[in-house]
Parts: C-alpha cells; structure tokens; sequence
C-alpha cells in the first residue's frame, strides 16, 4: 500500500486527524480517508476471484474505477446494493468502468455470500471483492466506523463509494450511513455527469442527466465558449448582479447543449 497523494497544497489544515481511538483505548494509527483530487492508493492483496490483485491493473490505464465499500458480508442492505450493481454491469462497461467491492471479510465468505446475492436478487456479482478480514487495509484508509460494528464487536467498513479518473484521482466520493443503500442511478448519473465535465471544461446543472443543458465552466472566456460552440449555440442569462456591474459582464450562468450528444444529420445533407 502506497501513501495517498493529496491534491491539497502542503501547508493545508488536515481534514482528518491521524489517530483514532480504538474500541479497546488503544491508539490506532489510520490514515486520512481518500478524498477528491487524492490519487487513490494502489489496493494489493486477495479478491474472492484471486490472490493477486492489484488494483491499478485491474482498473488499467485508461479506465475509470468504481470501488463499493461495504460494511459486510451477508449483511441486508449490502445484499441488495450488490445485487443492483451486478444487474448494471453492462451499464458500467458502457461507461468504460471497472467495478469493485471492499469490506473486512475473507475470500470465501465473500463466494458464500454472491451465492446468497444471486437467489436473493437474481443477479450474479463477477465483479472482484476485495479482502481485508485483518482490517489492516480499513484501517489505513481510514474507513472504519465506530459506530457500527458487527456481531464480533468489531467496526465495519463505511457505505462509500469511490469514483477515480482513469489518473487514480478521486473524482467522487458519496458515504452514506449503514441503514441506507445507495442509489444505483444515481452513480450512473455522477459517472455521466463525471465524464462529461472531465472531458468538455463544463459542469452539470442540478438534477441533470445526459442530453440535458450543461453549465460552461468559468475557466473559459466567452470568446473562447463562443469558438468551441458557437455564440447562437449558448445561452447566456441575464442575472442582476451582472445588469449593474459596470463595463466588465462576468457571464457566470452561460449554457450549452450537452456536447457529448452530436446533432444528427438533416435529411439530404
Ligand atoms: C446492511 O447492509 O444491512 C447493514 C450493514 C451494517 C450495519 C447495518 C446494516
């Protein structure tokens, strides 16, 4: 396991302390949780397809990843998340996304429980699982939680879900609590949303899903928005604030048609 490279300048206050109490007072050293812009550490160690997994290889080089931690095995509402992210694996290789699950169980616990997933929901999970029943991976990330703990007493693995650019950088992370599964497209539609901006200087309007309207990004000017789309092809809204502001119109608030949907060829042409 590598050290996570944070995106953050040096002399940024941390967002997380670098120890944590444990359940027995002892003091555990953790590393701070991977956060946007981090480059993720490099995952090394057993799935329940292999014990050889790295996790860079497995993603490759010009892929985007999506790694499920979840606080267990045979556990309900993982069941059910899991289940939903098998059923959308050909959404996800449509989105050139490789998936993969973590959580503090071993390799065979995780075969008995996909066999589980597959009565209870119909799907069959063939994404990797990763294995850390020593919790030494959990631990380093600093995923535990210490308030929710198994049967064992011991502190499962928060509901997050990673997205990380083909680069490892972290593009997105969601952590929900225990009692709530995660919405499947929802995460389609971050990973759409992510794609689109990473690729075209531009952001996704609340509620967005692709072939919507999208916000061009301030690092563009409006002469330089104006040569990539077009001037008739943008919207600019005419807020107050700018009305009244002098000779220099800021143009926060411009949109575009969703660049990635191309217009379709008139008939004739
Ligand atoms: C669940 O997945 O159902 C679950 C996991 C940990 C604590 C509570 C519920």
């Amino acid at each position: 396991m590598g050290n996570c490279q944070r995106g953050r300048p040096r002399d940024a206050e941390p967002l997380h302390t670098g120890t944590r109490t444990s359940p027995d007072s002892k003091l555990l050293q953790v590393h701070d949780r991977p956060t946007i812009g981090d480059v993720f550490p490099n995952l090394k160690g057993s799935t329940q397809l292999s014990d050889d997994f790295d996790l860079y290889e497995y993603i490759g080089n010009d892929k985007w990843g999506l790694i499920f931690m979840h606080p267990g095995d045979f556990t309900p509402v993982c069941t059910t998340e899991l289940g939903a992210a098998a059923g959308l694996a050909s959404e996800f290789e449509k989105r050139n996304v490789s998936v993969v699950g973590f959580s503090c169980n071993n390799a065979q616990s995780h075969r008995d429980w996909i066999v589980d997933i597959k009565v209870a929901t119909g799907e069959q999970v063939n994404f990797p699982l990763f294995c850390d029943p020593d919790r030494s991976h959990a631990k380093w990330l600093g995923i535990l939680d210490q308030n929710n703990r198994d049967r064992k007493g011991l502190p499962m693995t928060v509901r997050s879900v990673y997205v990380l650019k083909p680069n490892k950088e972290v593009a997105l992370v969601i952590t929900y609590p225990a009692s709530t599964g995660r919405n499947m497209n929802e995460i389609l539609r971050v990973i759409d949303s992510l794609q689109v901006s990473h690729e075209y200087e531009v952001g996704t309007p609340a509620n967005w899903t692709p072939g919507g309207r999208v916000l061009i990004n301030a690092t563009l000017s409006d002469n330089q928005a104006e040569g990539r789309y077009g001037r008739e092809q943008i919207e600019y809204v005419d807020v107050p604030s700018e009305r009244f502001s002098g000779a220099i119109r800021r143009h926060y608030l411009r949109y575009v048609n969703d660049p990635t949907v191309k217009e379709q060829p008139q008939e004739g042409t």
